[in-house]
């Protein structure tokens, strides 16, 4: 598993190696456009214009909210990566803070029309992500909604198929999402899938 460390390495040649992967289609980004677009095009859909992005890395998507007047809060534990993302945004309130130990206070202090959190919280167990989504959801306005874009299956059969696809690619260290197996936790959940390893769940106020 990635540390902050890890992260940071990553930093500046991370969009490149999503974007080859996800052109390719390969596991693990295949479909990752798709899944920032379609968030992005359902926030600017909705009224409001808070966003708070859990793991934001360079800000690939909230960097376009924000040329679209959305005010952008964040949090996300690699130094680099904030480094980055707060040049793109400097009007952004961007914070570090490891999501494993919850939402750093200052972001838990208001309310928000979106919350995002794409290809970072297969991080948590499932039981630190419904944890932390409880935790989450209480923040969100009326009308709002939770974006989770992720390596994500409708059920581990899927999960199952895809992980004998990739072979020795699979990271065996992430925990992706399965649909069928969070919704008893939170029953208003829904799942599009959005390629062969990618999916969108989304949580309501
Ligand atoms: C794969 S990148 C995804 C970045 C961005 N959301 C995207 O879709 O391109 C994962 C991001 O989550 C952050 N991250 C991973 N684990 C974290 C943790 N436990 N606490 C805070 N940030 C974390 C990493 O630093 C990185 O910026």
């Amino acid at each position: 598993m990635l540390g902050s460390k890890g992260f940071d390495l990553w930093a500046d040649g991370y969009d490149r190696s999503v974007g080859l992967s996800d052109e390719d289609g390969t596991y693990p980004f295949a479909g990752y456009r798709d899944v920032l677009n379609e968030i992005y095009s359902r926030i600017l859909n909705c009224k409001g214009r808070d966003v708070l992005d859990i793991g934001f890395g360079t800000g690939t998507l909230t960097v376009k909210l924000y040329e679209q007047g959305c005010r952008i809060f964040g949090q996300d534990f690699s130094p680099r990566m904030i480094e980055l993302a707060q040049a793109r945004m400097p009007q952004a309130q961007l914070l570090q803070g490891d999501f494993a130990n919850g939402l750093v206070p200052a972001l838990m202090q208001r309310q928000y029309d979106a919350i995002v959190a794409t290809y970072a919280l297969h991080h948590l167990t499932d039981r630190q992500k419904i944890t932390f989504l409880q935790e989450l959801r209480p923040l969100l306005k009326e009308g709002g909604c939770i974006y989770i874009g992720d390596v994500a299956f409708i059920n581990r059969t899927e999960l199952e198929a895809c992980r004998c696809e990739c072979g020795d690619e699979w990271d065996e260290d992430e925990i992706y999402f399965v649909y069928e197996e969070l919704k008893a936790a939170f029953p208003e959940m829904t799942f599009e899938k959005l390629s062969h390893c990618a999916g969108l769940l989304m949580i309501p106020a």
